[in-house]
């Protein structure tokens, strides 16, 4: 029997997708709650068929260029890739994949979630009950928000999310404009959404969310100069990635009132300083990078990880390979 091929995890996957690695492959685990430490990455691709990450690895081209020829695979348990350095390991002849799909649902149910929490301010509410703040029993002007219904959503990112948010808005009344490197004819058609540039989207929403991904070109997309341009009774959510939003023009916007308030499930740094100005801000409704953290989805993506993974290390095209140009370099079976 030919030998196993050897999977190094970074951490460890639900039940069901370790069950299933495990029946095909010599596993390794990397024990411990924290992103294993580079060096221990740079060792270990010098002897491992596939890797399988999440995003908080950084998987540069240093650790690329360690690999050894029999690297075959990287298997990101994200949608987002970023955090791999995919144009080294198109070259290297590395398959790279991700877990499109399968949160999608999950990640607009929160970014949607987190809309309404900043709209009506149920973090705050939360805070002043427990806190024992609540003495008058009904206050006609106590924790005042902004209405949802009928109002109008700017989508920053008409994708797959995207898209997904715009169906929520639909079911909200909200008229739905969009912004988009390219232009998505079926949000148009079937959901009404209006396709407008970023600074109409700007100016003119009511709500600001943000599902694009981390490139070059949308690092710091939404800058003071954008701030700027909203309304001040508009909410940013951002459930994307956090290098989208400059935080420290957010900051100011937040602070001095040329938006209203703001929805953050992802930083500039993660986790973030528990010294971050943003923190202290009662408009600001925080939470540690779980748009697509529900029971079952999270099950999902690491299955779809390992099948990503399988197909790799038996020669063939996976399913959500990301850098199709790999097949050139190595092509399947190989
Ligand atoms: C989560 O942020 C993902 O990219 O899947």
């Amino acid at each position: 029997m030919p030998e196993r091929k050897k999977v190094y995890v970074t951490r460890e996957l639900p039940e069901d997708a370790m069950k299933l690695l495990k029946s095909k492959f010599n596993v390794e685990v990397w024990q411990g709650e924290m992103p294993p430490p580079k060096s221990v990455l740079k060792e270990k691709v010098q002897e491992i068929d596939g890797l399988i990450c999440l995003l908080t690895e950084r998987i540069d081209r240093e650790i690329i260029d360690a690999a050894g020829t029999q690297f075959h695979g990287i298997s990101q348990v994200a949608v987002g890739f970023d955090n791999i350095d995919v144009d080294a390991a198109t070259e290297k002849g590395i398959y790279v994949t991700n877990t499109p799909g399968v949160l999608t649902e999950t990640t607009a149910d929160y970014a949607f979630a987190l809309l309404m929490a900043v709209a009506r301010r149920i973090a705050e509410a939360d805070k002043y009950v427990k806190s024992g703040r609540w003495k008058v029993p009904w206050g006609l002007t106590m924790l005042l928000g902004q209405d949802i219904w009928g109002k109008t959503i700017g989508i920053v990112g008409m994708g797959r999310i995207g898209s997904a948010v715009a169906r929520r808005a639909k079911g909200m009344n909200m008229k739905i404009l969009y912004y988009d490197v390219i232009r998505n004819e079926k949000a148009e058609k079937e959901l009404g959404a209006e396709y407008v540039d970023l600074e109409t989207l700007l100016k003119e929403s009511d709500f600001v969310t943000i599902h694009v991904p981390l490139t070059s070109s949308t690092r710091h997309l939404i800058n003071e100069e954008r701030l700027r341009l909203m309304k001040k009774t508009a909410c940013l959510i951002n459930t994307s990635r956090g290098p989208v939003v400059d935080e420290k023009a957010l900051y100011k916007a937040l602070k001095e009132g040329w938006i209203w308030a703001a929805g953050l499930d992802v930083w500039e740094k993660e986790p973030t300083d528990p010294n971050n100005p943003l923190l202290k801000l009662d408009n600001v409704t925080a939470s540690p990078h779980i748009a697509s953290g529900s029971i079952a989805t999270r099950t999902r993506m690491a299955i779809m990880a390992v099948e990503n993974m399988t197909a790799i290390l038996e020669g063939k095209v996976p399913p959500n390979l990301v850098n199709k140009e790999v097949l050139k370099v190595r092509p399947p079976s190989s």
